[in-house]
């Protein structure tokens, strides 16, 4: 699960239930979300942000800790987020290497198992620049060898968006290319690729895109897009959500995952399409919580089924 909002980010989806973004409502929000009864049994790890990294349950528990005990890894996003590209215009370089090693060494010695950066490139009728996806899988690949020396696993996480009016055609391309540059930097950078996850975009049309694709075209392009550029060395491939609704996240996983077998653990690592039934049936009243809880609970078993290619649209409603 990714729960690794930014300050910023976590303000907007308060927004929308109306709540105030103070720090003890981000801390009661994410606990609800870790505490959630049953939650282990589809969730192997949780995504978190620093701040969220530094703080405990009502009882006094660290989350690291909590969720240690409860069987599920904590992980820490370490960049510092996607800057404009200084000369490239739309594009974006994301920051986080300097002093990267001191603060790895810092969130190991508070738990942290695994790590995650996030690369940003959008698609525009001139965009990507080959520079700027090869400064964005270069920040990825030094990232990704800073944290197996300190003894983390790293997400590598490059995000085709699917802002914009493309065509799932145009996404594949795109993705083709994106993953192709970011293979050849970890390999350059010496990445152990056995001891990572990527955590890549699903190939699908732009959200403005006037050409809608099926599910089915959907699940077809990823698993040719993965197989043509993922070794079978690397272990896992975990994906975003990118603003897909959780219906359509969970139904196009689980198709990727029947088509198998395929040489690598297909699965979520999904923030927003996780989240947001949780987030909505909570709307930060106390007589949401448990509703909230539940929520997240159905989305994660409904997603962990997704994982063995087992989902089907009919248990939607069944499982609500
Ligand atoms: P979404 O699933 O909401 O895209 O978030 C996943 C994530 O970690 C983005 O960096």
């Amino acid at each position: 699960m990714a729960a690794d909002e930014s300050t910023s980010t976590i303000k907007k989806r308060f927004d929308a239930i109306k709540l105030e973004s103070t720090e003890e409502n981000r801390r009661a929000y994410r606990e609800l979300l870790f505490t959630a009864p049953g939650a282990q049994d589809y969730i192997s790890g949780v995504i978190m942000y620093d701040e969220t990294l530094r703080q405990k349950t009502e009882d006094g528990v660290p989350f690291p800790a909590y969720l240690s005990q409860h069987g599920m890894l904590p992980g820490i996003k370490v960049d510092m987020g996607a800057k404009p590209l200084a000369g490239f215009p739309g594009e974006t370089i994301t920051e986080g290497l300097d002093g990267l090693r001191e603060r790895l060494a810092e969130y190991y010695k508070l738990g942290a198992k695994f790590a995650k950066w996030r690369a940003v490139i959008d698609i525009g009728s001139e965009i990507p620049s080959r520079y700027a996806i090869d400064a964005n899988a270069e920040a990825l690949a030094r990232y990704a060898t800073l944290c197996q020396e300190a003894g983390i696993v790293p997400i590598v996480e490059p995000e085709v968006l699917m802002d914009g009016a493309h065509t799932l055609e145009r996404c594949e391309e795109v993705t083709n290319v994106v993953l192709d540059r970011v293979f050849s930097h970890l390999f350059a950078a010496r990445v152990f690729l056995e001891g990572m996850i990527l955590k890549p975009n699903m190939v699908v049309a732009g959200k403005k895109s006037a050409q809608k694709a099926s599910p089915e075209q959907v699940a077809e392009a990823t698993v040719r897009t993965l197989k043509r550029q993922v070794p079978a060395a690397v272990p896992g491939i975990a994906f975003l959500s990118g603003g897909q609704s959780p219906v359509e996240a969970t139904l196009h996983l689980s198709l990727m995952n029947a088509a198998g077998p395929l040489p690598w653990a297909l699965t979520f690592s999904y923030g927003r399409a996780l989240q947001e039934d949780a987030l909505n049936a909570w709307g930060g009243k106390s007589g949401g919580y448990s509703g909230g809880q539940k929520a997240l609970l159905m989305r994660a078993k409904l997603n962990g089924l997704a994982a063995t290619g087992a989902y089907k649209g009919t248990m939607e409603t069944s499982a609500a």
